[in-house]
């Protein structure tokens, strides 16, 4: 008999079970774009591209404006600095005209996914400790230096 016969689990935690290297994201989520003027970038989105653009919403928790672009597959957040403490105020010096600033992929279980990234050498921002992110989630992010230069943010759904 086929081993994979033998259990009702589903197909990716099988996987889990059989290989443990193999990655456990899930989806993209979203793709966050540093914008140096939110509403015209919410009004290119909505009125050049056509896309299905939100309000803006203030997130001053995380020190950022946000407007959410929902597409057929995922999210686009339009990132604008909230506050002179902002996270992304350095960013958009270095990048002036905006720019991606993270991608944030689906997780199921947020503290075994870091601890096998943390295992793998990736280095965690912050305490290493999940915080509720801009959708209500836990999230943590993954240093760019460790990951191809791209900040990484895993959202656990
Ligand atoms: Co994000």
């Amino acid at each position: 008999m086929h081993p994979l016969a033998e259990t009702d689990l589903p197909p990716h935690i099988v996987r889990k079970e059989m290989n443990r290297s193999v990655p456990m994201i899930g989806r993209l989520n979203h793709v966050a774009i540093a914008v140096p003027d939110i509403e015209a970038a919410a009004a290119q989105y909505r009125d050049a591209l056509g896309a299905n653009v939100g309000a803006p919403q203030d997130e001053p928790d995380h020190g950022v404006t946000v407007i959410f672009i929902e597409l057929p597959n995922t999210k686009i957040e339009l990132l604008y600095p909230l506050g002179d403490d902002s996270p992304i105020n350095g960013f958009l010096e270095k990048n002036p005209s905006g720019g991606i600033h993270h991608v944030c992929y689906e997780v199921d279980d947020i503290i075994a996914a870091r601890d096998q990234m943390v295992a793998s050498g990736l280095r965690v921002l912050g305490n290493g400790e999940p915080k509720i992110g801009a959708h209500g989630k836990p999230v943590i992010f993954l240093h760019p230096k460790d990951m191809n230069g791209t900040l990484t943010e895993l959202e656990q759904v």
